[in-house]
């Protein structure tokens, strides 16, 4: 029951559009991939825009407890972006306050909608019974034919790789293929952003894999999808077009996937020689 609550929740929040609560005057950084620096107007092709973020919690004492310090982060429209960091620096508080699920306490944001947030748990995302009816859960409130309804779902079945599981109960998929049902909802749905919080997380490397390579067809499918993905996870930075990296509640660094990797694995190396010593 409770997992239902939840979907239900993340599915109504894929169809508002709180960009204009938290617009950004201006781009922040240089453009950080090059298929934005090819356009004429960077600021139309920018799906999501962070400018000084910040987010605190005031605890029972009444101490404010800084837990994200002036943010920003720029993703271009269609592109697969990572965001990656130690354990607690922040990720997923970020990613709620881009989804619209967490107010920032301070800072401005720019998210193209609709968007769909989609959690960790695989039992957290689906809610109808068969995989068929989960997709077009969402599609009640939008009025369409029966026909238009089959051809949405069909068509964001075909995008995530799981056509062939239209009519199957949803109890019997893998941990993976919940995923992809749930990333299918959301395309279904026509969202423009997907922010995806460590979606492989519990799942095996053959689920793992489905579901990234489900993502980056789906973006490759519809040029208007963009996609911010939280992992740990290293070897996916490999679908990536771009990272964000985060350390104590702050964004080290933004840019290609090879340029963060490459970084990552520095700091890695420093941590291991300083152990060593
Ligand atoms: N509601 C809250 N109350 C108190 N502390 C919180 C709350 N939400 C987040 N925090 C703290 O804020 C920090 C960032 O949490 P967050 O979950 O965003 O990190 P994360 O990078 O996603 O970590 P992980 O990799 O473990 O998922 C952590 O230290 C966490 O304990
Ligand atoms: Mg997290």
């Amino acid at each position: 029951m409770k997992a239902k609550e939840i979907s239900v929740i993340v599915r109504t929040n894929a169809s508002m559009n709180l960009s204009t609560l938290f617009r950004a005057p201006s781009p922040l950084f240089p453009p950080p991939h090059s298929t934005a620096t090819s356009r004429t107007n960077a600021t139309e092709n920018i799906a999501i825009e962070g400018r000084n973020l910040n987010f605190s919690i005031t605890t029972r004492q009444g101490k404010v407890v800084p837990i994200l310090q002036d943010c920003s982060l720029r993703i271009p429209s269609g592109q697969f972006w990572m965001l990656l960091g130690p354990n607690g620096c922040g990720k997923s508080t970020l990613l709620k306050i881009l989804a619209g699920l967490l107010s920032p306490t301070g800072g401005t944001m720019y998210v193209k909608g609709p968007k769909s947030f989609v959690f960790q748990n695989p039992d957290h995302q689906v809610v109808m019974p068969t995989v068929e009816a989960d997709v077009a859960f969402g599609l009640g409130k939008f009025n369409l034919t029966n026909d238009e309804v089959r051809s949405r779902v069909s068509k964001a079945l075909d995008a995530v790789g799981m056509s062939n599981y239209l009519k199957r109960s949803v109890q019997t998929l893998s941990g993976g293929q919940k995923q992809r049902v749930a990333i299918a909802g959301a395309l279904a749905e026509t969202c423009k952003v997907l922010l995806l919080d460590e979606l492989t997380t519990f799942l095996d490397e053959s689920d793992q894999f489905g579901v990234i390579k489900a993502v980056r067809n789906s973006l490759d499918s519809s040029e208007e999808v963009t996609a911010l993905w939280v992992t740990h996870r290293l070897e996916e930075l490999e679908y990536a077009d771009g990272a964000v990296y985060m350390e104590n509640g702050e964004v080290a660094l933004q840019g290609d996937a090879a340029s963060i990797m490459s970084y990552i694995r520095a700091r890695q190396s420093a941590y291991i020689k300083q152990i060593n010593s």
